[in-house]
């Protein structure tokens, strides 16, 4: 089995991140494509700025990381936390939305000023405000 990863990043928006717009188009081309690759994560966007956890294969994460690198739609990516995982924590998401509310932004905003120790809270944070039915809560 091939080596896995669990990627952190951070990029600023050049567009607006409160457009459902464009944040659904955002989802749609990436769970087609991480379907299709083998990578599941989360993404967030919080103040005009990006937040996105990705696992998979390292080759697979490389390749994304180019195509992240030439898209417009945003800049100033920032590698918070890369690392080799054995068990991926957003299996079955090919790539879910984190609502980053009010309440959790502040929180956000704490961790974000010392992201390079930050990023297992981050993804923590990123895991517990998923846009998806609580599937597991009775
Ligand atoms: C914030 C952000 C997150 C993205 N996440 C992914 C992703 O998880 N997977 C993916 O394939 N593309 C993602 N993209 C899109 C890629 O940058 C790129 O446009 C896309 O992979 C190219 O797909 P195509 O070859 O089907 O046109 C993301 C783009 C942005 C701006």
């Amino acid at each position: 089995m091939p080596g896995l990863e669990r990627m952190l990043y951070a990029s600023r928006a050049t567009g607006r991140t409160d457009s459902l717009l464009n944040m659904a188009t955002i989802l749609g081309e990436s769970q087609r494509n991480n379907d299709r690759d083998g990578l599941t994560g989360a993404l967030g966007a919080h103040d005009g700025r990006f937040i996105q956890v990705i696992e998979g294969p390292t080759t697979v994460l490389d390749g994304l990381l180019r195509r992240l690198a030439g898209d417009p739609r945003h800049r100033d990516i920032v590698i918070l936390d890369r690392r080799p995982i054995t068990q991926r924590q957003f299996a079955g998401w090919s790539m879910v939305s984190s609502r980053l509310g009010p309440e959790t932004a502040t929180a956000l905003d704490r961790l974000m000023a010392t992201p390079e120790t930050s990023a297992l809270e981050i993804i923590a944070l990123l895991r517990e405000t998923l846009e998806v039915e609580p599937a597991r809560a009775a």
